[in-house]
């Protein structure tokens, strides 16, 4: 169903999804004034504009001035994904992370507790940790030796005597972020307290997290084996979330998963038959608040055997599908063998839950993206499972990996196409025709329709246009 944030000057509101499939694209010669980028206020109005149903104008990935606009109403307004608890698993670890171009510390403190602190000292401002990883009990500013715990507190100013009796150290502390929340060990923040709650956010995406969490035994994820790192050229708004690209994309991939699905490369084996086909039982969902997914489990449900096979002749596989079915519903347990714990799931905006790995999307600038990949392993598993799991992860996502480097390729191919502002109208109507809406709202297409497009297009908007105090005009 259309919703108001999907109304557009060029189609009126109530036009059904037959009536928008047989019209014309807006083209150039039917864009309102307010759409011509170089004089455009981007006030609700325009932006509205942007988005009409099943299209997207260019400007959305390539004007400097939505970009900004996206980084204040969306990264540094809503939820966004800080780090996992694993990762800072002992007292003083931390991890240096982005919340836009807000510079961030994500850190256990001496007490135990998960903070996230502003990366910027009380005094003049310097970022006060310097490294991407560490541990430390203290963060020192290198320009005039400020010292803070890893607790955030003030302990010590060097010079203290130019400081009058009035200086008080304990108002001085590390600017904590107004809120964080974890779900399940994935910590959030916002830096704008009215957000609703983390779980109102997450919705029904939640459960598809638990896919993941719950296939390590007693839900104990390992997310400390480093980061490898992609920077393209090209807008964060194109990263993951499309089932239609890999049988063009990485055709020569999925030809060498189907031709080894049998020789115990266990990527090959949860891709087998080709879940990308157009003729398959794969599907595509949009929970709402611009989280979607990739959705496999029925092709997988068929074709789960493979994969418990190359599980049950590694050492220690055996346990780990007896620990499953012994943690967990028969039938929920065979969900998470059927899908190896892979939610293939974006939560918007910047966090993705694909194969083996937590990915992190960092807009820079418009035009240029980065996208940090973390291979998650499981506690309480053999050597060997582990092993398997980077092994996957390395074959498709690493630096020599055999997928995500012609993503890369294709994002900036995007970018530039994106540049000829003629008929500036990009088509993401696929699977209008057919998509469905389940009982809890969920809106499901089949794998290859851009049902996450419109989701995540359709967040956009809300977020960008949708509070009061947006409104200019
Ligand atoms: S800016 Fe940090 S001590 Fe001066
Ligand atoms: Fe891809």
């Amino acid at each position: 169903m259309p919703t108001e944030h999907q109304i557009s000057p060029v189609r009126p509101a109530s036009a059904d999804v037959a009536a928008m499939e047989r019209a014309a694209p807006p083209g150039p010669h039917r864009v309102p004034d307010r759409l011509d980028v170089a004089r455009s206020r981007y006030d609700a109005a325009g932006l509205r504009s942007l988005v009409a149903p099943g299209w997207v104008h260019s400007a959305v990935y390539t004007d400097p001035r939505i970009f900004e606009l996206e980084l204040e109403r969306i990264f540094h307004k809503g939820w966004v994904y800080i780090g996992h608890e694993s990762e800072i698993a002992k007292s003083g670890e931390f991890r240096r992370r982005q919340m836009g171009r807000q510079p961030v510390i994500f850190v256990r403190g001496q007490d135990g507790e998960v903070r996230v602190f502003l990366n910027r000292c009380r005094h003049r401002g310097a970022i006060v940790c310097e490294v991407d990883e560490g541990r430390d009990s203290y963060f020192r500013c290198w320009y005039h030796g400020w010292t803070y715990s890893n607790s955030g507190e003030l302990v010590s100013v060097s010079g203290p005597d130019g400081y009058g009796p009035s200086f008080d150290a304990r108002e001085n502390g590390l600017t904590p972020v107004p809120r964080v929340a974890s779900y399940r060990g994935f910590v959030f923040a916002t830096l704008d307290d009215a957000v609703p709650p983390l779980e109102h956010y997450l919705g029904g995406a939640a459960k598809v997290i638990d896919i993941l969490v719950d296939s390590a035994p007693r839900g104990e994820l390992l997310v400390r084996s480093g980061s490898n790192r992609t920077i393209y050229k090209g807008n964060w708004k194109q990263v993951g979330m499309d089932g239609y690209h890999p049988l063009f994309v990485h055709a020569s991939v999925l030809a060498t998963w189907e031709r080894h699905s049998d020789s115990g490369h266990s990527l090959g084996a949860t891709h087998s038959a080709n879940p990308f086909n157009f003729d398959g039982v794969s599907e595509t969902r949009d929970f709402g608040n611009g989280h979607t997914m990739l959705d496999f489990l029925k092709h997988r449900l068929n074709h789960s055997g493979k994969f418990r096979s190359i599980l049950e002749n590694t050492p220690g596989g055996a346990d780990y599908i007896e620990a499953l079915y012994a943690e967990h519903e028969e039938s929920w347990a065979d969900v998470l063998l059927a899908m190896a714990g892979d939610p293939h799931v974006g939560i918007f905006p910047n966090l993705q839950l694909i194969n083996n790995q937590i990915r992190i999307v960092n807009p820079i600038s418009v035009d240029e993206t980065e996208v940090v990949m973390f291979p998650v392993l499981f506690a309480n598993v053999s050597p060997e499972i582990n092993a398997l799991r980077l092994r996957q992860h390395e074959s498709f996502y690493g630096p020599a990996g055999s997928g995500s480097t012609d993503d890369a390729e294709i994002f900036e191919r995007v970018q530039k196409g994106l540049g000829a502002s003629i008929d500036p109208w990009i088509n993401i109507s696929r699977g209008m025709n057919r998509e469905r809406v389940e009982a809890d709202g969920t809106i499901v297409g089949h794998i290859s329709d851009e049902v996450p497009q419109r989701g995540q297009l359709k967040q956009w908007l809300t977020m960008m246009v949708g509070r009061p105090e947006f409104e200019e005009g």
